[in-house]
């Protein structure tokens, strides 16, 4: 466990615009700092709407960033870069289209390979520009030094991390996500209050970043609901664009926990979206972690706006009804998971090492078993 003197380091991105109607800050800062050939990594909804950015110069648009995107998807948008050799690399998007451009910002010419920068901090450099603008509220993947994507060879998610990937400069603007649909809101709302959670509840949680993970949980008991209902509230937008923001700090120096590492099967096995299966996943883990956790636990449930609690069947129950109330479908069999494949993915999450060795409880195999068993 860490304390107040325990070391950290945060690393953010050098320019953080927040606010409605921030879009064009894009081509104003292209422009500043003169970039002008310029590649968009996004996927089919926002790249039919990159005019948004006012770009100036020659803007060249990959669109066709997919959800959880895979290396072959990867690969097509590298090759895309090596062709256009942009100065300037913006990310436009979910977390899916964000992770993708932190690695086409620092992969092409590098002479480095994909699986030569998994891990922490193996790239060596970056000699272009990046700026993020999400359009989700969910990954905070704009603020972090993260990206994600998954090996079909190991239907495993692999993890690049590097302080060159960080954003010279992100561009949060609510309105971008007044067109998310409920159920996506849901989900990504979820995720984004799970990234808190888990980093609030890890064993690496730090005082730094549990400012950012206790309100970022608040925001989320505060507006997610009322975004789900009515997405064109831009009050609710915009307060879940902070806390999905908040998540991303909670990510670099912290990071999540068993909530993520159980339910990463759920998304490389069965292509549940990522945010879906965090959520389908979370009343569990918390529920899990309670007894070991058990102020921090009843912080998270304040935080929501239920019941104090630290007692794990009441956490699983409220939290459960949190989820199930958003719309959230809460059941594995649900979702086209096969039973027979549980066994698979119990062995699969618990080899999740790099996350579930921060859990604050020990969690076995088994246990993770049970705890699909218990979900289906
Ligand atoms: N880098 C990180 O730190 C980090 C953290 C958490 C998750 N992730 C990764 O991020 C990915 C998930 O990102 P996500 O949840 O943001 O989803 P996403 O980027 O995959 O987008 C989900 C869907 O929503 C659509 N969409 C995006 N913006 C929209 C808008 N404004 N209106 C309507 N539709 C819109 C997209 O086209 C897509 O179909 C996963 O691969 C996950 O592993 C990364
Ligand atoms: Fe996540």
């Amino acid at each position: 466990m860490t304390n107040l003197t325990t070391p950290i380091e945060i690393a953010r991105p050098a320019i953080i615009e927040f606010g409605s109607g921030l879009i064009s800050a894009a081509g104003r800062w292209a422009r500043a700092k003169g970039l002008s050939r310029i590649l968009v990594v996004s996927d089919a909804f926002n790249a039919n709407r990159v005019n948004l950015l006012d770009l100036p110069g020659e803007v060249t648009v990959f669109g066709e960033v997919k959800p959880e995107p895979d290396l072959p998807n990867l690969e097509k948008v590298l090759a895309l870069a090596e062709q256009v050799k942009p100065d300037l690399v913006i990310g436009f998007g979910g977390g899916s289209a964000m992770d993708l451009a932190k690695l086409v910002a620092v992969l092409p010419g590098s002479g480095q390979s994909f699986h030569e920068v998994v891990g922490p901090e193996k790239v060596k450099g970056r000699k272009i520009a990046l700026f993020q603008v999400p359009t989700t509220s969910g990954t905070g993947s704009e603020g972090g030094t993260r990206s994600l994507v998954t090996d079909p060879a190991t239907q495993n998610k692999a993890a690049v991390q590097s302080r060159f990937m960080l954003a010279d400069i992100a561009i949060v603007d609510p309105d971008l996500t007044l067109t998310v649909p409920p159920a996506v809101t849901a989900a990504t709302g979820v995720d984004a209050m799970a990234h808190c959670v888990e980093a609030f509840t890890s064993k690496k949680a730090h005082p730094l970043i549990d400012l950012y993970a206790l309100e970022g949980i608040r925001l989320v008991g505060r507006f997610l609901k009322r975004a789900v209902v009515d997405g064109s509230d831009a009050e609710a937008r915009a307060g879940l664009s902070l806390a999905s923001m908040y998540g991303g700090f909670c990510l670099g120096p912290v990071n999540t926990t068993a909530g993520h590492a159980v339910a990463y099967p759920l998304g490389t096995r069965h292509h549940i979206p990522h945010g879906l299966a965090c959520a389908l996943i979370f009343p569990h883990t918390l529920a899990f972690n309670a007894p070991v956790m058990a102020e921090k636990t009843a912080l998270v449930l304040e935080a929501l706006g239920l019941p104090a609690s630290s007692n794990e069947r009441t956490v699983f129950d409220a939290t459960y009804a949190f989820c199930a109330d958003l719309g959230v479908e809460m059941k594995l069999s649900k979702l086209n998971v096969p039973e027979s494949d549980l066994e698979t993915m119990a062995t699969e999450a618990h080899a999740i090492r790099r996350l579930l060795d921060n859990n604050p409880r020990d969690l076995s195999r088994d246990q993770i078993l049970d705890m699909y068993k218990a979900a289906y």
